[in-house]
């Protein structure tokens, strides 16, 4: 039975007898080596599977985290701002601990398969005419005046949560690894992975602390740009953001870890989008293959050392958005009669079998 990240991490969590031991069964996600990916980039990359988590994405290991420390305080009701996935997460957690959640969303730029998934949850679900920032600006407020949890990932605990990745792959690797690549877009997540991997190097987990590298999508890169992106834009939704919360420790983990963090633009993402599904059979969301496209783009620049370990983070299931993943194929589907002597020129006609 799956005990969940709050039962096996409790000792390194913020977790007390109080705390409810609630679980989907998060973490334990797969590591899988990238044969092809580290042919391209000459080192060796293993991809992390953070889009089998319960709700396909990341975000369930801070959430449970969250959700757990709300129901202890007494909370009946947990608010997000979201691009999709945390309000997916919020949802799924709320509905388990007993809560009601309330997810803002901004409107028009949450995929579709994350929508669908807050909405079964039984979220209660508010657009608003805006970005995520404008979203989480005002949640931020009418949480501070109202008995609501606010379990976005200025929440402390949602990044105690997060930091069991880095535990995680330490585990899993059975060895250090030199550098993390993964995407930024409220840049929490970066930011709980440092802290994870300081603290795995703390209680002499890991001999050393691996560079961080995050990337923002270029549409959207206020900390490579060093400003306040207004107007952010992005086909990887997840991370159009244009002013991370996180932001200050985010450059903290690149400044501590001498990683780095860069932008790569759409048409990368989308390469490296259909390179994970064609060559790695890994289907993930945009975001996430950003990740993948900063790993392309330093290698191209001669920046990727020969032989590194490298974890590159995948953080949503590509289901998440089925939308961009059929716009991708750009395939119409024809029927045929099903008759086998039909099918068998189809399938003749291109290629020798
Ligand atoms: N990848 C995916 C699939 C995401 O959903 C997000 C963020 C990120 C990467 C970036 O992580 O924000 O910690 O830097 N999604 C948030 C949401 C903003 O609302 O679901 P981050």
């Amino acid at each position: 039975m799956s005990q969940g990240l709050l039962h096996k991490y409790a000792s390194l969590l913020p977790v007390t007898d109080q705390t409810p031991r609630l679980t989907l069964g998060e973490g334990a996600t797969p590591l899988v080596y990238a044969e092809k990916l580290s042919d391209r980039i000459q080192a060796h990359v293993y991809l992390k599977l953070e889009g089998l988590n319960p709700t396909g994405s990341f975000k369930d290991r801070g959430m449970v985290m969250a959700v757990a420390k709300a129901k202890e305080e007494g909370a009946s009701a947990v608010i997000c701002a979201s691009t999709g996935n945390t309000s997916a997460s919020a949802a799924a957690y709320a509905s388990k601990a007993g809560l009601s959640c309330f997810v803002v969303i901004p409107h028009g730029y949450v995929a579709l398969g994350k929508l669908a998934q807050a909405m079964v949850y039984g979220a209660d679900i508010i657009p608003i005419k805006g970005n995520f920032d404008q979203a989480l600006q005002v949640v931020r407020q009418l949480s501070e005046k109202h008995p609501i949890s606010l379990v976005n990932s200025v929440n402390p605990y949602r990044l105690e949560g997060q930091k069991t990745a880095a535990f995680e792959i330490r585990e899993q690797l059975g060895r250090d690894v030199d550098i993390v690549a993964l995407p930024v877009g409220n840049a929490g997540n970066i930011s709980a992975y440092w802290k994870g991997f300081k603290e795995a190097h703390q209680v002499q987990m890991i001999s050393k602390t691996p560079h961080m590298w995050g990337f923002e999508a270029e549409g959207a890169a206020a900390i490579v740009k060093n400003k306040v992106i207004e107007n952010p834009d992005t086909f990887a939704t997840a991370i159009r953001i244009g002013n991370p919360a996180s932001w200050d420790l985010a450059v903290q983990a690149r400044e501590e870890s001498q990683g780095d963090i860069d932008d790569v633009t759409d048409e990368q993402i989308r390469e490296a989008y259909e390179l994970l599904s064609a060559e790695e059979g890994i289907f993930c969301e945009p975001a996430s293959a950003s990740s993948v496209a900063g790993l392309l783009k330093k290698a191209n620049k001669g920046q990727v050392p020969e032989g590194a370990t490298i974890v590159s983070v995948l953080t949503g299931n590509g289901l998440k958005d089925p939308t961009t993943a059929m716009d991708s194929i750009n395939q119409e589907l024809e029927p045929i009669s099903g008759d086998e002597e039909e099918l068998t020129k189809l399938i003749f006609k291109h290629q020798e079998v």
